[in-house]
């Protein structure tokens, strides 16, 4: 169940060349946010732009009461949430959709990250490594070394990580699924495929090559969809996306889905 809600600013901070990172307070939404999920947010108190912006939550604090976003500078919206001041209040819509889901018999835990995808992966490392018992492995991949972001913070909520650029810059040279690949051959470490699950968050094309990996090893596997939205509760169905199970709506059937779920 979502509320609508002025959360305060706590912090507001550039962390990377197009990157910022907003904290604001909620009891609510910290309590009942779990990885996976987003808020929509009000980028600007007058009435442009109409559209809130969904943005997911990158960390969730309970014991603090409070959340964090990690967002990327692309257009009018996010240029707006820029301005945001400490002690301002952003009005937020959430948390919405439906976020990721743990299976206890999954003792071995994947995450892919593809550029600003890294975002929700960080709470979802947060609260695995909170419930103990399992091994993380982040594996972060970007265009370049300065379309990496967070990763440090990804890596450190991880047992293991690796990092992929398209270009070289920074880490293994190729895709975040070439990190996968290497991962699940990899002889030393031995992946045990029924224990383990994938969760990646990403670009289209990237999802859609680990759900292949996924499927061809018949590993479990759950993927957060991206498309452009209008009202983030299922009313317009704007955002909707094919599944084999008819069309279904990111927002709120979503963004989580089973890889096996989505009609490519
Ligand atoms: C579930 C979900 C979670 C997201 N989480 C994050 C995140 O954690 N960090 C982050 O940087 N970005 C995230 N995005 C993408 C983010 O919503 C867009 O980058 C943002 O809306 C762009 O707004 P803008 O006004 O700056 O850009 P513009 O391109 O000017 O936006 C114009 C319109 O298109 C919509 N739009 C544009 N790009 C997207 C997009 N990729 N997804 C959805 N709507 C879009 C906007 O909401 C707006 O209505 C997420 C998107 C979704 C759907
Ligand atoms: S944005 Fe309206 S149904 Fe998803």
């Amino acid at each position: 169940m979502a509320t609508q809600e002025q959360c305060q600013v706590l912090d507001h901070k550039q962390v990377g060349p197009r990157y910022f990172k907003l904290t604001l307070k909620s009891h609510y939404i910290s309590t009942n946010g779990e990885p996976g999920q987003f808020v929509n947010v009000r980028v600007d108190n007058g009435t442009e732009p109409l559209l809130r912006r969904p943005i997911s939550l990158h960390r969730i604090n309970k014991e603090h009461q409070t959340f964090e976003l990690l967002y990327e500078v692309v257009g009018e919206g996010t240029t707006l949430l820029t301005k945001a001041t400490i002690g301002s209040k952003v009005d937020v819509l959430g948390p919405l959709g439906s976020g990721f889901k743990l299976d206890p018999a999954k003792k071995i835990a994947i995450l892919v990250g593809g550029g600003m995808g890294i975002a929700p992966l960080a709470a979802l490392a947060e609260k695995l490594k909170t419930l103990g018992g399992r091994a993380v492995y982040a594996l972060a991949g970007a265009r370049d070394k300065s379309c990496l972001v967070c990763e440090d913070e990804l890596a450190s909520l991880a047992n293991q990580s690796v990092v992929a650029t398209d270009d070289g810059s920074q880490g293994r040279k190729g895709y975040v699924s070439d990190l996968l690949i290497d991962l699940l051959n990899n002889t030393v470490t031995q992946i045990h495929y029924p224990e383990t699950a994938i969760y990646a968050c990403g670009p289209k094309g990237m999802l859609k090559a680990v759900a292949e990996i996924a499927g061809q090893k018949k590993i479990a596997c759950q993927l957060s969809l991206e498309e452009k939205m209008a009202c983030g509760i299922g009313a317009c169905l704007g955002c909707s996306v094919m599944t084999i199970n008819g069309y279904k709506t990111v927002c709120k059937d979503g963004p989580v889905f089973d890889a096996k779920e989505i009609s490519w």
